[in-house]
């Protein structure tokens, strides 16, 4: 490709920027979370794809205080989590086992139980009932979990983590921690938040998709890049080069997703950024997506802090380029690929590992150690 169109892709009126241009400050970010104008239904869509299973976002660590209470929608069910006096997170579903009250309204933290609103019994985080105030005996299959769903919890990197499998299946992988986030030398997260209407799949395809950066995103030309798909994990490097207001800039970018919902990116070269991502499946085709950026002080602070802000602004713009593609895309199933797609297939192949039931057995069995370069 000739140095000329390049800069043609740069520069170009592409209508999703139009689009972006005049959304700044508050309303930009109204937009990120708002409702979408037109939006059609899934099934016009084409979106049917399975919920995946996975360690999924459900709130930052500062966000859920000892003793608090939160009512969450994720998985297309209705979740509280709450935080016990011993400081760890618990997460179960909101409806009360005795006759069904949501523990998420006026349901307190008692201990380390949470205790429902409507007659008091109060369960612990395997969802078994531990005390009923009223009654002299507990029923005996009160005591185990009897909660529809208790799911696993953890806290890494300053989110809660929920452990999501329809079946019940326990934990399949480990959770990453990046000893950057709460350093001395790195700095507090900047955070930002998306909805995006669809499904995690086709958001995760983003990394994958090496024509989309070129026009869509302005980076100038087709990035070489090195991706590895082993087991639960997908690595990849990317060497681009950015044509930015101040020229060709030489940039390198690696990132890692541990299984569907944990994704991490590295900017290297001008600016040490760190940016952990948490992305979580509201139903199956409405998805949330949390951007926490860390950076190394010494850049942020010292005099390439402008720099350092028009990194993660850049990051996020880009962002709401591919969502403005995402609220109104139909899912292909099998799409008509060419040379210079990227791995699409490979991902896809990746991906399907994370949905439940045998048909996809195949894919968990195939899930082995190889790169695909560019
Ligand atoms: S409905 Fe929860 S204690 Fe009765
Ligand atoms: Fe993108």
């Amino acid at each position: 490709m000739s140095e000329a169109a390049i800069e043609d892709a740069r520069t170009a009126p592409v209508l999703v920027w139009e689009q972006l241009k005049g959304l700044k400050g508050d309303d930009l970010k109204a937009w990120r979370v708002g409702e979408v104008d037109n939006l059609r239904s899934p099934q016009e869509r084409n979106i049917d794809l399975p919920i995946p299973f996975g360690w999924f976002a459900m709130c930052y660590s500062d966000e859920l205080a000892v003793g608090e209470v939160k009512t969450l929608r994720y998985f297309e069910r209705e979740l509280v989590v709450w935080r016990g006096e011993d400081g760890q997170p618990r997460i179960l579903d909101a409806y009360c086992p005795h006759l069904g009250a949501h523990l998420g309204y006026g349901g307190k933290v008692t201990g380390n139980m949470i205790e429902c609103p409507f007659h008091s019994w109060r369960m612990e985080g395997d969802g078994s009932v531990q005390e009923i105030p009223y009654s002299k005996s507990i029923p005996p299959k009160m005591k185990k979990p009897a909660c529809e769903r208790s799911y696993p919890a953890a806290e890494v990197n300053g989110f809660v983590w929920c452990w999501y499998h329809p079946d019940n299946v326990e934990p399949l992988y480990e959770l990453q921690t990046f000893e950057e986030v709460g350093h001395p030398d790195w700095t507090d997260y900047e955070k930002h938040e998306w909805i995006v209407y669809g499904p995690m799949q086709t958001i995760a395809e983003n990394g994958a998709d090496a024509a989309h950066f070129l026009y869509i995103h302005g980076v100038a030309g087709n990035p070489n890049y090195d991706i590895t798909f082993d087991g639960h994990r997908r690595t990849a490097e990317v060497h681009a080069k950015m044509g930015t207001p101040r020229g060709m800039v030489d940039g390198t970018i690696a990132y890692g997703v541990d299984g569907s919902g944990q994704p991490w990116t590295r900017f290297t070269g001008i600016c040490e950024t760190l940016l952990i991502s948490g992305v979580t499946p509201i139903s199956r085709d409405v998805t949330h997506i949390r951007f926490a950026f860390t950076q190394l002080k010494s850049d942020r602070e010292g005099e390439n802090g402008g720099v350092a802000k028009a990194i993660i602004k850049d990051i996020c713009k880009q962002l709401d380029q591919d969502k403005v593609v995402w609220d109104r895309q139909k899912y292909v199933d099998a799409p008509p690929l060419c040379a210079g797609d990227g791995p699409i297939n490979d991902f896809r192949d990746f991906f399907r590992q994370f949905y439940p039931g045998a048909e996809y057995d195949k894919y968990r069995e195939q899930a082995k150690k190889r790169t695909i370069s560019r």
